[in-house]
């Protein structure tokens, strides 16, 4: 697990923050899903965001920055573990307040092509009380990540139990995977 604070200048977290508001106040964004084929009743039980998929051809100033920054560290980290990481995927998620996200892994049960999780936090004067920690848990127990405003936290994909606790307050973030792999068309019929 690392955890950086201050990675990015303040003015591109802004533009960010006010880039997320601006799509999620357009109805860009809608309610996420979980694995496949899980019946949409019970996707609140587990996890009450809402995200909006980035698409690389249609990114703003500020979010090509972001997707920049991510394609450095994927490069970084590729060189670092020596494994080949072809691609990343990237979307703007919005918690509002009352939900959460049960403790799961980031990997799809019949996949296994993310790697490495990369959140960036954008909750300005995120206090203790405001909740929506990311819970992290290791084999004797848990502890408590702070969603604060610049925060950048990245862990394996497919080891690294977590949860996201009832946030008191709307919660904004960007979740990236970077992956082994580009995604294959899906072909149906
Ligand atoms: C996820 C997730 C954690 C967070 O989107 O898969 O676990 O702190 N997010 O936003
Ligand atoms: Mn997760």
């Amino acid at each position: 697990m690392a955890i950086v604070d201050d990675l990015l200048p303040h003015e591109v977290l802004q533009q960010l923050l006010s880039e997320l508001k601006q799509a999620l106040g357009e109805g860009e964004f809608h309610p996420a899903h979980i694995g496949h084929g899980v019946a949409e009743y019970r996707i609140s039980e587990i996890r009450g965001d809402k995200i909006m998929w980035l698409e690389e051809n249609a990114l703003t100033e500020y979010q090509r920055l972001y997707f920049s920054f991510l394609d450095e560290l994927r490069e970084h980290l590729s060189n670092y573990f020596r494994i080949a990481l072809p691609w990343q995927e990237c979307h703007l998620a919005a918690y509002p307040s009352g939900s959460f996200y049960k403790r799961h892994f980031d990997q799809f049960r019949e996949t296994n092509n993310r790697i490495f999780s990369v959140i960036l936090y954008l909750n300005e004067n995120w206090k203790p009380e405001d909740g929506g920690q990311l819970r992290v848990y290791e084999s004797d127990g848990h502890y408590d990540i702070d969603p604060k405003m610049g925060r950048l936290v990245c862990f394996r994909s497919d080891l690294v139990e977590h949860e996201v606790l009832i946030t008191n307050k709307p919660r904004f973030s960007i979740t990236g995977w970077i992956r082994r792999d580009e995604p294959t068309p899906i072909f149906l019929g």
